[in-house]
């Protein structure tokens, strides 16, 4: 079961966001182990990168230890106004001390976004080991307000993706193709922190928490990692629809 936190607003969210971040990564690399999180795209995680490279977290963590992945990436240059890539480096990895090489870009721009991905998986086997699911110590996700997570996006082919752990995915509702991690990546997390906020994820987030399970209509449901804890952050806004009754904690 997801652990739900309700915050004031997104700040508060990210906040939150940004402690467990803080305490995933303090938890690993004090056991001289290195922190691999996968970050999420879109525009939410703005905020909590910026707060990670702030005064208030940046020289609490090891940086040398922590390394970099994506949860998914869109089919463009990465310098493009669009890449996660790009929204990540302004926003954190420009601004702390972590070495280059522990960064590692999802090349979604390729022309043959299959090759690339096949590659980003070698990669992550080169990493975590080619002979189990890579077990990322943190992945940080969103949600769109039709429930799509990563680039897991409603009745699309990655959805039913069981062996391959990153693809190339078709998403015809935006008229592209991105590339993203696939559920058995996902499940294999020690934890999962979802970010949701505003009002237009309302409606997805009561589906996603409360509705019939169906993770064709509702992809966010299908992360459920078998040994690792998923937290949904999110705020007052995103949370107006949910029962009352359900299992969550307000936060101040
Ligand atoms: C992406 C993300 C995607 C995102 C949601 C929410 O590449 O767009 O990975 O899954 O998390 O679309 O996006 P916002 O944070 O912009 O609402």
């Amino acid at each position: 079961m997801p652990e739900i936190r309700i915050f004031e607003d997104a700040h508060a969210m990210c906040v939150a966001a940004a402690n467990l971040f803080l305490a995933a990564c303090q938890a690993t690399t004090d056991d001289q182990r290195n922190f691999r999180v996968a970050l999420g795209g879109g525009s939410t995680p703005r905020v909590l990168n910026r707060l990670l490279a702030s005064d208030a977290y940046r020289d609490k963590m090891d940086w040398d230890r922590v390394f970099f992945y994506w949860g998914d990436e869109r089919t463009v240059a990465p310098d493009h106004e669009d890449s996660n890539y790009r929204m990540a480096a302004e926003t954190l990895l420009n601004a702390v001390p972590v070495p280059p090489q522990n960064i590692y870009r999802m090349p979604a721009e390729r022309a043959d976004l299959d090759v690339a991905a096949s590659e980003y998986q070698e990669a992550l086997a080169a990493q975590f080991g080619a002979n189990a699911l890579p077990r990322f110590d943190l992945i940080l996700l969103g949600m769109g307000s039709d429930g799509h997570t990563a680039s897991l996006f409603p009745s699309t082919r990655a959805l039913s993706e069981r062996e391959r752990w990153v693809v190339g995915n078709d998403v015809p509702q935006l008229g592209t193709r991105r590339m993203t991690l696939t559920y058995p990546v996902l499940n294999a997390a020690a934890v999962v922190v979802f970010t949701v906020a505003g009002k237009e994820k309302a409606s997805a987030l009561k589906r996603v928490l409360e509705g019939p399970i169906d993770t064709q209509l509702v992809p966010a449901q299908g992360v459920a990692p078998s040994h690792g804890e998923v937290f949904f952050l999110v705020d007052e806004a995103a949370a107006a629809l949910l029962s009352p009754g359900n299992p969550t904690s307000r936060e101040a």
